[in-house]
Parts: structure tokens; sequence; C-alpha cells
């Protein structure tokens, strides 16, 4: 007889673990599958986000930067170094160590929380009396019985068409983030977020960076404004970003890889690169899953296909996080997590799309949250904005770090917060003021006119709220 359970967690990255522990939570008796191995073959939850995703490429980025200040901003500050050297084993090692950190983490979680976790991959044996039948395979090998079941097998990165990753010189995320030795060239396909973020990295440590984009403009995503700024100062800093290329034929040498591509203007070119990161987005992971034992429908992008509230075609079948529609980030994932759980317990979990902030972890990062303006136009929205630039903010020159700007757009009559928009030093934590201001259906004048503290980069926020209606004091 196999042990049953109310929840089964199929997954154990920020959807899934997050499902579980707040499942756990609520008083169910949980089990959370998670197939990820660390190089000792042990558990290693956290999903993609933990192991080669949103934790590594954050300690990569803080240590890439550090060198770079160390090489080029710390003589501003009065500070000489002296024969500075890269130590890049010990930067992945450090890398690694966090990782750890984090996969003991939530294992300690899972034990203080009583969720069951079982080191394998779960697949859907068939629909039984009392929910579904789960079989694990792997280091823990049975089957299980789950009432509820919350799918959370999370995403893989999407190779082109006829060129997989190696892992040796074509990359993925996985491989991107663990190059032992600093390329010379260093092509990237792809400028989104991975691309620009983990371009950033190996720029820092030395590598010459090409960037391959296909659409035209940059950015797409992202407010115009905010998104034109970003590019003259990534194009200043050195990563050399190319729109509107096609793609042809990839081959792999002994030791580099060359690619030819059709640029904007037409032309035909050919880079050999001495490492190539494919960073073009990615799909939804159900590969063993064996969704067609029980029928579970996906759509037809190979996504698990969900209603509002995270319900699959089936009965007690959950799924959240990257399997699913929406954006792909670990606090969406997070929050679809949190809300099943209390769904499963009768509650009126809640996620609110409309304010899930987005963070690119470049320097300067960028973070929004709401609609941009090219979109408000689009809406036919009547619209005020404000801008602040950090070149007037007294912390931003005490940091040495004055690039970008603070952007609100407020409604033209009622004055409600519709989009904030920041490019610069700490946008990542400055958004969440916007992320709490908009959930509150705050107003510009409200962030206007509350105190914020003296000197701090928040204080770009209010300005720029105040721009809204031209009144910034600083600017
Ligand atoms: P995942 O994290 O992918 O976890 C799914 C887990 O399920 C994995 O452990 C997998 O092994 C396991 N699994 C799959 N199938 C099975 C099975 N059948 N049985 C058992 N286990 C299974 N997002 C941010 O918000 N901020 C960031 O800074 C950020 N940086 C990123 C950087 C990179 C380089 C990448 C690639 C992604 C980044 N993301 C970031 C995105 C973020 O990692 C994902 O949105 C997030 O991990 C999605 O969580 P998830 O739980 O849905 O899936
Ligand atoms: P992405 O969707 O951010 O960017 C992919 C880019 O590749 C796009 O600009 C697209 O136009 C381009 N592209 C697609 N096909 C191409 C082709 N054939 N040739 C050239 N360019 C092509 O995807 P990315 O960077 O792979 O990241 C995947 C996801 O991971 C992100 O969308 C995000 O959800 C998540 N992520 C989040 C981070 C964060 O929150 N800071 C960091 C890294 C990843």
């Amino acid at each position: 007889m196999s042990i049953q359970f109310d929840v089964v967690v199929i997954g154990g990255g920020p959807g899934g673990y997050i499902a579980a522990i707040r499942a756990a939570q609520l008083g169910f008796k949980v089990a959370c599958i998670d197939e990820w191995k660390n190089a000792k073959g042990g558990a290693a939850p956290g999903g993609t986000c933990t192991n080669v995703g949103c934790i590594p490429s954050k300690a990569l980025l803080q240590s890439s930067e550090h060198f770079e200040h160390a090489g080029h901003s710390f003589a501003d500050h009065g500070i000489e170094v002296q024969g500075l050297k890269l130590d890049l084993v010990q930067m992945l090692k450090r890398k690694e160590t966090i990782i750890k950190q984090n996969n003991d983490g939530i294992l300690y979680l899972f034990k203080k929380n009583k969720v069951n976790f079982f080191h394998g991959r779960g697949a859907f044996v068939a629909a039984v009396d009392g929910g579904y039948e789960i079989s694990v395979t792997g280091v823990n090998s049975e089957n299980i019985t789950g009432k509820h079941i919350i799918v959370a097998t999370g995403s893989n990165a999407r190779a082109l068409p006829g060129t997989p990753f190696d892992e040796e010189l074509i990359l993925s995320n996985t491989g991107a983030l663990d190059i032992n030795a600093v390329p010379k060239k260093l092509g990237v396909i792809g400028a989104g977020v991975i691309g620009l973020e983990m371009g950033s990295v190996w720029r820092r440590l030395g590598s010459e960076v090409t960037v391959l984009e296909a659409l035209p403009a940059f950015l797409g995503a992202v407010d115009d404004q905010i998104a034109k700024e970003a590019l003259k100062l990534f194009t200043k800093q050195g990563l050399a970003i190319n729109l509107g290329v096609k793609i042809g034929k990839i081959t792999s040498g002994k030791k580099n890889v060359t690619v030819e591509y059709t640029d904007a203007k037409g032309a035909e070119q050919k880079a050999e690169f001495d490492k190539l990161i494919i960073s073009i987005g990615r799909t939804p992971n159900t590969i063993g899953l064996n969704a067609e034992a029980i029928g579970l429908q996906l759509d037809e992008r190979g996504f698990v296909a969900v209603d509002g509230d995270c319900k699959t075609n089936l009965a007690n079948v959950w799924a959240v996080g990257d399997v699913v529609r929406g954006p792909m980030l670990a606090h969406k994932a997070e929050e679809e997590g949190v809300a099943v759980a209390e769904r499963i317990a009768g509650q009126h979990g809640h996620v609110n799309f409309n304010t899930v902030p987005w963070v690119i972890y470049t320097s300067p990062e960028i973070a929004w949250v709401g609609r941009t303006e090219q979109q408000l136009k689009a809406d036919g929205v009547a619209y005020k904005a404000g801008t602040f630039p950090f070149m007037a903010n007294g912390r931003a020159r005490a940091l040495g770090d004055t690039s970008g700007m603070v952007k609100f757009l407020a409604d033209a009559v009622t004055d409600e917060i519709l989009g904030v928009h920041i490019i610069g030093p700490m946008a990542s934590e400055l958004i969440s003021e916007a992320v709490v201001a908009m959930e509150f259906k705050a107003s510009a004048e409200d962030i206007a006119r509350i105190c914020h503290a003296h000197p701090s980069l928040s204080e770009a926020t209010k300005e720029a709220a105040l721009a809204v209606d031209k009144r910034a004091l600083n600017f």
C-alpha cells in the first residue's frame, strides 16, 4: 500500500517548496518530491532558482561587480589597489557554498514544517480512490498517493533548433554559471534577462562580449525610455549589442564556436567565440511526469493548462510556477504556491499579476511594476509621467552610482499609480515601495507626501512622484 498524503507536490523549486511549506503550515500531511542532485548525488532542493538561476547568478554578479569596482572605481574613492588578481576558482567556490546553504536551508525548513521530502523523480501512475498515485524513482523509490497534487516542475533552457547545449562550448544558463576560465571572446544569443546578466558577469571579469538579438528593439517588455537608457549604458560599459540579427549556422570546433548571422542591415556576418551562451527563453518542463497517465491537459506550448486559480482540467490537480502561463519568475511561482495551498484549505489565496515586479540585476539594475508608457499609449489611457534622475540624488552621488532614473506613470484624472520604472542603483530594493503603493491603489501624491529618509536612494522615488505634478524639489 502506498503512503497516503493530503498534498503531494512534484518539484522542489520556489513554486513547489513554498507550496509544500504553506500546505504543512495549514495542517495538511504533505510530501514534496524533487529530483535535483548536487555534485555528490545529494538532495539539492530549490530548483532552477537555487541551483542554476537566481541565486548563483546573483552571487557571480556581486563578485564580478566587486572585481570591477576594485579595478576601476576604487581609485576615485582614494583607495589604491595594487596587484589586483582574479581567483575564479574561489569565486565559483563561493557561489557553490551559497547554493549549498540554500539547499540545506530548504531541507531544514522541510523538517521544521514536517514536510516529507522524497529525493527522486515523481511521475503520475493513475487516478485512484482517494486521489492520484505517484511513483518516485531515484534515491527514494516508492509509490505514494496524494488527495491533492501540485505540479511545480519548472522550466528548461530553450535550445536553438539543431544546436543542442553541450555545456562546454555551447552553454545554457547551467554552463554560463560555471565557466572555469574567463573566455576571451564570449558570444551571447538573446539580449533578454539571462543574456544581459550573464553577459555583464563575464564582461566585468574580462571577456569581450558580443550579444546577438533577433528583435530590432532592445528589451521590448521594458518601458521605452528606460530601455533606451539601458542600451546606452550597457554599450558604454563595453557590451557589443547587435539588434535585429538573424542567426544562421552555428559550428563547433575543438576550442571555439562560429556563429554565422545576418545583421540588421542584411549583411552576412561570421563571428568566432571561445564560448557561446544561448539565452533565448525557457520551455515548461513536463519531461517524465507521465501527464498522459491521468489525462492532465497541456496547452499548445507545452505548459500545464490552468485557470486563473492554478486549477488544471483535473479535480484536485493544481500547477504553479514556470510550468504554467505567466512570467517565469521565482516570486511569481512562490505566490502561486502559497495561493494554491490556501485554496486547498478552503481559503481565498490570491495572486495579483498586475503587481508582480520584474528586476534585471545588471549594473545599473532595472526594475519595474505595472504598465509601461508604451502600453498606456496603446491602451488609450490618459496618464501623467514624472521622472527623477539619480544624478540629482545625494546618496547616489555619495555611492558614486548616479546613472539612471525613477519614472512614475499615474492616471491623468485619478492620479492612481499605473507603473513605476527604475534604472539605477538598488532598483531591485526600491521597486518594493512601488509594489506596496500599487497594491494599496495609492496615488502618486500619496508617495510624494510620505517622509523618506535623507540621504537615501528612495528620495528619488518620492521626487519622481512629485515630478508627476511637476513639483520635484531637487531637480
Ligand atoms: P524550478 O525552479 O525550475 O523548479 C522545478 C523543480 O522541479 C526542479 O528542482 C526540478 O528538478 C524538479 N522536477 C521537475 N520535474 C520533476 C519530476 N518529475 N519529479 C521530481 N522533480 C522534478 N527569477 C527571479 O524571480 N529572479 C531572478 O533573479 C532570477 N534569476 C534567474 C537566473 C537564471 C540564470 C535563470 C535560468 C532563471 C532565473 N529566474 C529568476 C527564474 C526562476 O529561476 C524561475 O522562475 C523559478 O525557478 C521557477 O520556479 P519553479 O518552482 O516553477 O521551477
Ligand atoms: P528572455 O525571454 O528574457 O530573453 C530571450 C531573448 O532572446 C529575447 O530578447 C528574444 O527576442 C531573444 N531571442 C529569441 N529567439 C532568438 C533567436 N533565435 N536569435 C536571437 N535572439 C533570440 O529569456 P532568457 O534571457 O533566456 O531568460 C528566461 C527567463 O528566465 C526570463 O524570461 C525570466 O523569466 C527568467 N529570468 C529572470 C531573471 C530575473 O528575474 N532577474 C534573470 C534570468 C532569467
